[in-house]
């Protein structure tokens, strides 16, 4: 490639200094040339920190010919104006997840992107480039697990009060996680997004129906702290999803049965179970390095590192370079959403909502 994607980085808060800072050290196709924050401390800290001049103006980005691309990595209701913002000054975006809190903004900035000709994608989609996902998918494809019944989902963190003020780090203090009109939701949201993605990804399948219920239980926030879930996807399959971010316990060193993410998979010939790492593998089909009729551990060494992302930036500059879509369009990050959203409406109205019904400003 004869040159890299230039991207200007907007919000350098927490994922922005502990990740996406250090993922453009390492990518081949593009590279991380200015910066962007209102606050001017964390302008300078992240100036200081990686050596690309960093302002308190978005013009300095927008207006930088040499900016080709943006990511914006704000509170999440922050994503579409400031990418729709991007695309009008004909930058290709890349969105954090979730891409929008509502449907009509995602629809929204699809249509500024597609009406600019840039290119936009939601972040999450990095999932797919974990090796795991993608060895699952594999396995999948090649008949492992059959025909696809069912999925499960269970993720339980106990996050500390200071995680709704400043994250995990305490880079800037703020009170956008607590929000419901900023975040569009919590423990789900902002956590398990990852997994919905996933699931969609390697089955295959779309999810067709959902039915929620979820509480506010230990935490001072607007948001859900525990949510449940059942759904029915298109190929008649069945899913149930649990995740909690103040379980007790559950971040601390031996904890059991409370794993971040536990993804597992059941087909009518197999299944599969990701199990931090690794995947643990039941197949009773003939399938290339797996005996039939017996689990089979496949351990991969980096499922949750930073090389995803960096395979996922330089994707994306491939795919502006060679003027195709990228692998996760934003309509992808707008499917998912409005699966967050349908469970969200679920659980405020106890009724199972069809996807389609979710009304586009909720
Ligand atoms: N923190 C993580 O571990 C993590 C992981 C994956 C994804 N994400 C996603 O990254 C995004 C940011 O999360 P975070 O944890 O870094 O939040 P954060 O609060 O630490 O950082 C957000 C930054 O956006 C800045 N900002 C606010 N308004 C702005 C504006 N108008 N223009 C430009 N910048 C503005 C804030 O000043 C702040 O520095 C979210 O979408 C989140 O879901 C976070």
């Amino acid at each position: 490639m004869s040159r890299k994607l230039r991207f200007g980085l907007i919000g350098l808060g927490e994922i922005a200094y502990s990740s996406t800072g250090h993922v453009f050290r390492q990518t081949a196709n593009a590279e991380m040339i200015v910066g962007m924050d209102p606050l001017p401390d964390i302008a300078a800290s992240y100036e200081a920190a990686f050596g690309i001049p960093c302002s308190t103006n978005i013009e300095d980005v927008l207006n930088n010919p040499d900016v080709d691309a943006v990511v914006i990595s704000t509170p999440h209701n922050l994503h579409v104006p400031l990418g729709i913002q991007a695309a009008r000054a004909g930058k290709h975006v890349i969105v954090e997840k979730p891409m929008a809190t509502t449907l009509d903004d995602a629809d929204a900035l699809i249509a500024a992107c597609k009406n600019a000709g840039v290119l936009c994608s939601s972040k999450e989609g990095s999932v797919r480039y974990q090796p795991a996902t993608a060895k699952a998918k594999a396995l999948i494809a090649q008949g492992a697990i059959g025909e696809l019944m069912a999925t499960e989902v269970t993720g339980a963190s106990n996050k500390p009060p200071s995680y709704w003020t400043g994250g995990y780090t305490g880079r800037v203090q703020t009170s956008w996680r607590k929000s419901k009109s900023e975040s569009g939701g919590g423990v789900l949201i902002m956590n398990y997004i990852y997994d919905f993605y996933r699931l969609r990804y390697i089955t295959g399948q779309e999810i067709e129906r959902v039915f929620a219920e979820f509480g506010t239980y230990r935490t001072p926030v607007e948001v859900e702290d525990f949510i449940t879930l059942t759904m029915r996807y298109t190929n008649g399959a069945i899913g149930t999803w649990m995740a909690s971010s103040c379980a007790p316990g559950a971040s601390k060193a031996g904890a059991r049965g409370t794993k971040a993410s536990d993804n597992r998979i059941f087909g009518t010939a197999g299944q599969i179970v990701f199990d931090n790492n690794d995947l643990l593998v039941y197949t009773d089909n003939e399938v290339e390095g797996l005996t039939p009729g017996e689990w089979a551990q496949i351990s991969f060494p980096q499922q949750w590192g930073d090389q995803a992302y960096v395979v996922y930036f330089d994707k994306f500059a491939e795919a502006v370079f060679a003027g195709r879509e990228p692998d996760i369009p934003c309509e992808e990050g707008r499917k998912t959403l409005e699966v967050l959203l349908a469970a969200y409406k679920s659980g405020e109205t106890h009724q199972p909502v069809t996807l389609g019904e979710v009304d586009g400003k909720q």
